[in-house]
């Protein structure tokens, strides 16, 4: 068991969508099936467009939208991408979802708002939070939870694409 407070927070601060597109791209390309990325921020923080690039580097071709009116979109790249939002839906509802056929699928799971679902996310996931710091800066704090995200995390710091807090 891991402990969430003794977790490493990393930062990665992005002063362009580029720069947000190139930490998804990081990302893209070192998760592996059953990888859960939680993703949090405020409205228009930039969630989906991290989602996109994403979708991208991880090799899926065609438009990737927000999901927040489908809840989940299933992708095919590398391996399958499923992007979720659950923005509309309560705690309650998303029981109903049967993620768990997700999370522990053979695809890369990626939550937009998934702090309203904190009880069903995988106890190891990565977490990312998106926060507005300009008009086109923002901040991102990563933690990983348990392995192989504590890993990459450390790695991803090593290869100076992250920072510490
Ligand atoms: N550095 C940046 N990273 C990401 N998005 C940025 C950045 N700078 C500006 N933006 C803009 O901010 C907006 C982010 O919108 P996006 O739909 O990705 O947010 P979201 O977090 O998914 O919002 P919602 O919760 O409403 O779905 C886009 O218009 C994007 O172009
Ligand atoms: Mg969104």
């Amino acid at each position: 068991m891991h402990s969430k407070e003794s977790s490493v927070q990393y930062k990665f601060i992005a002063r362009s969508r580029q720069d947000t597109a190139r930490l998804a791209a990081a990302l893209a390309e070192v998760v592996t099936p059953g990888t859960v990325i939680a993703l949090d921020g405020d409205l228009g923080a930039g969630k989906t467009t991290f989602s996109k690039a994403f979708a991208k580097h991880l090799g899926v071709h065609g438009v990737v939208n927000s999901p927040t009116f489908t809840l989940i979109k299933e992708y095919e790249g590398r391996m399958p991408f499923y992007h979720m939002d659950v923005y509309r839906i309560s705690l309650e509802e998303a029981e109903e979802l049967g993620l768990d056929e997700y999370f522990y699928g053979e695809g890369v799971s990626l939550v937009e708002w998934a702090s309203i679902i904190p009880e069903l996310l995988p106890e190891a996931h990565l977490q990312l939070f998106i926060e507005v710091t300009g008009p086109e800066e923002r901040q991102i704090r990563i933690i990983g939870y348990g392995e192989p995200y504590e890993t990459w995390c450390r790695n991803l710091k090593e290869n100076g694409v992250l920072s510490n807090e």
